[in-house]
């Protein structure tokens, strides 16, 4: 339905990098736009690098009780890592500061991530599929696309839960690929100045200043702007003593499609190429750790 406004586009114009201008509206506005044929206004917005703030997309209780679960879940299992294989098991990872150097972009989090081909321990897969439907459309993919791949077909559908615990989560600001999918999609699962203080999500200008829309986000919202617009997470509640095994900072819910590890060419090297996240190289003190490393359980 919107494929030949984003080829347009992508074609006339360079991808945005700044963000431009925030829209907030409710779920079930947006959502009749993009399905009735509406949304080459908004298409056109988001490629000059606005973002769209929707308000109750998720039922709260839905973002509740699933920090609740993926609490438990990675109290109860193992830690592991598996690449992006056909069959790989959903697996759950706390991605330290000196483990983060092995990935694309700086960050401390502790993600758990799952794939539609296991068992969807919470259920979650269809009520998400509900919405990525919805924003797949947009993107000007088919509404299902890439929704029953698995790692041999190229690019499949991950969900990553992520806590980003007080003190020392963060995520370095970066532009996400857009060659798959040409939004982020963020789920918000807990609010600022109740579930924590200070920090969170922020977007940054054409001015490089920083942009924190946290404030005007209740959990049950989503966020999708294009994946190339600087974006990243600042480090929350400062003075709380960082602790692996509990509840507390901010949680986040991303749904995007990957290129799977699963297609290699005759080298060993990943083919197509794989398009991940980058860097910015911006240098913004502010929304980076502060690390004077602390003892952590
Ligand atoms: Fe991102």
């Amino acid at each position: 339905m919107y494929e030949q406004l984003w080829k347009e586009l992508e074609d006339t114009k360079e991808i945005p990098h700044r963000f431009n201008r925030l829209h907030i509206m409710p779920w079930y506005w947006i959502k009749a736009e993009i399905l009735n044929g509406m949304a080459h206004n908004i298409i056109n917005n988001l490629y000059k690098g606005d973002a769209y703030l929707i308000k109750d997309a998720f039922p709260r209780e839905f973002m509740t009780d699933l920090i609740s679960d993926v609490h438990d879940y990675c109290t109860i299992n193992e830690e592991s890592f598996h690449k992006m294989l056909e069959g790989t098991p959903d697996f759950h990872r706390r991605i330290t500061p000196e483990l983060s150097k092995k990935y694309s972009i700086g960050s401390c989090k502790h993600s758990c991530y799952f794939y539609h081909w296991n068992e969807d321990p919470f259920s979650i897969f269809p009520d998400i599929n509900a919405r990525w439907r919805v924003l797949k459309s947009l993107m000007g993919l088919q509404y299902n696309e890439y929704e029953d791949n698995t790692p041999k077909d190229g690019v499949v559908d991950r969900i990553q839960v992520v806590r980003y615990p007080p003190q020392i989560g963060y995520l370095e600001p970066h532009v996400d690929a857009h060659q798959h999918q040409r939004l982020i999609f963020s789920g918000y699962m807990s609010k600022r100045g109740v579930h924590y203080q200070d920090g969170g999500f922020y977007l940054i200008n054409g001015s490089d200043e920083v942009i924190n829309i946290e404030d005007q986000i209740d959990v049950g919202d989503i966020l999708f702007c294009y994946a190339s617009v600087y974006h990243g997470v600042a480090p929350c509640d400062l003075d709380v003593e960082p602790d692996w095994t509990k509840k507390d900072g901010r949680w986040f819910l991303s749904m995007y499609s990957n290129a799977s590890d699963e297609l290699v060419d005759h080298q060993g090297n990943p083919f197509p190429p794989r398009a991940t996240a980058a860097p910015t190289k911006l240098y913004i003190p502010e929304v980076l750790p502060h690390y004077e490393p602390k003892t952590t359980k």
